[in-house]
């Protein structure tokens, strides 16, 4: 493990970021940013087209293949002016006049990513050269959603930016881990050669609406599983960690180091830490008590212990202060985001009609109930 070398601080280039579009010096200067978010129809992407068409002064333009991905998370914005989409996939190489990059396009949950894992490191690889390509031609900054993954099974807990990780280089989610891996050596590779302008983002586990209710995530699996009355199923040993952080804060995060001057990487996600089994019991005792927990075999390379480091991130993306969902209050002890417990149960109701009850709203107030007491 490097002590000093690998946060990105020293590894800056002397090299000019190429020019931006001559339309920034012109007379007729045009003041919308415009802005790119591939991967904008997913998870993630999607709340961050909400937070940036909130600026009256950005365009946004998204990128998707919609693999994973639904034009549903972005239908109230079809059809606004400053709005556009575009079905396209990064494997691809895309001209278009841009300022900003927010490369988000690669699948995030294991059940798709392992699907065509050729393809996902052809995303994470081709996906993100086209990318830096487009950035060095037009002047524009560009930001990539890298993961905790980069860190493997980590032999250092929590885990710093400055750590290198404990990778299995041929898993079956090394194209994944290792695709975000190259990911990010491309980026400070472009920064080093052609002083491109870059931001890296290891982005810890997400949760939230709009997340794809079957795709095995942790958090909408024990949901779902609760509703549909199924037992909880905690892959063995239960004792792994992960760490949950609320999607809205998330994208604060991304648009504050996109905005920022530190080219990362930076760690972005919660730091209050739950074991798995921890976790079913939460959602057990919130949603259907009398649910049975179901230890079953675990998934190759599964990592036992995840939670960032967040010292330098405090800093930058503002990940732990007061007022954000990671920083209230919880019942749990631990700073668990609870309020958002009920939101997330009745977007994992309103995604699925299969989980819509009649006795939701009864289940619902059931839920706060509990929170309240
Ligand atoms: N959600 C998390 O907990 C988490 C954790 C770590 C990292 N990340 C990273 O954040 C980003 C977004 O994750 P998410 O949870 O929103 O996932 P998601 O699967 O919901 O979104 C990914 C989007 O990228 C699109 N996409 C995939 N391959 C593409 C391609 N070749 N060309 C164009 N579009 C393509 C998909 O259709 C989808 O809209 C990903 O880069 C992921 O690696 C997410």
């Amino acid at each position: 493990m490097a002590n000093n070398s690998s946060n990105g601080d020293n590894q800056t280039t002397t090299k000019p970021p190429p020019l931006p579009s001559p339309l920034r010096f012109s007379k007729f200067f045009q003041s919308n940013m415009r802005i790119l978010v591939t991967g904008g129809a997913g998870f993630i992407g999607s709340h961050l087209v909400d937070k940036l068409m909130e600026n009256e002064k950005n365009e946004v333009i998204v990128v998707d293949n919609f693999f994973t991905g639904s034009k549903d998370n972005l239908k109230k914005w079809i059809g606004h002016p400053r709005f556009e989409l575009i079905r396209h996939d990064v494997t691809e190489p895309l001209l278009i006049e841009v300022d900003q990059i927010y490369h988000l396009a690669c699948p995030a949950s294991p059940i798709f990513y392992k699907y065509n894992p050729v393809k996902t490191i052809k995303t994470n690889v081709i996906g993100t050269l086209n990318m830096l390509g487009l950035a060095k031609r037009v002047g524009a900054r560009i930001l990539l959603t890298s993961t905790s993954e980069v860190y493997g099974d980590p032999l250092i807990h929590p885990q710093p930016e400055t750590y290198w990780g404990n990778v299995n280089p041929i898993g079956v989610r090394s194209c994944y881990d290792e695709g975000k891996r190259v990911a990010e050596t491309l980026m400070f590779d472009y920064h080093r050669q052609h002083g491109i302008e870059i931001r890296i983002a290891r982005i810890f586990n997400t949760y939230g609406p709009r997340m794809n209710i079957d795709d095995g995530r942790v958090v909408s699996n024990f949901i779902a599983q609760a509703l549909r009355g199924e037992p909880l199923t905690v892959q063995k040993p239960g004792t792994q960690t992960r760490s949950f952080c609320y999607v809205s804060d998330m994208v604060d995060g991304l648009v504050r180091l996109m905005e920022g001057e530190n080219t990362g990487p930076i760690n972005i996600g919660n730091p209050g830490e739950f074991t798995m089994t921890e976790l079913a019991e939460t959602v057990k005792e919130l949603i259907k008590p009398d649910v049975e927990i179901k230890m079953v075999e675990n998934t190759p390379d599964d990592p036992r212990q995840r939670k960032p480091d967040i010292t330098k991130s405090k800093g930058i993306t503002r990940m732990g202060a007061k007022g954000q969902v990671a920083g209230r209050p919880s019942p749990y002890g631990r700073g668990f985001p609870f309020e958002t417990w009920s939101s997330q149960v009745v977007n994992a109701n309103c995604m699925n009609n299969e989980l819509q009850s009649e006795n939701f709203s009864q289940q619902l107030s059931n839920v706060e109930g509990a929170l309240e007491a």
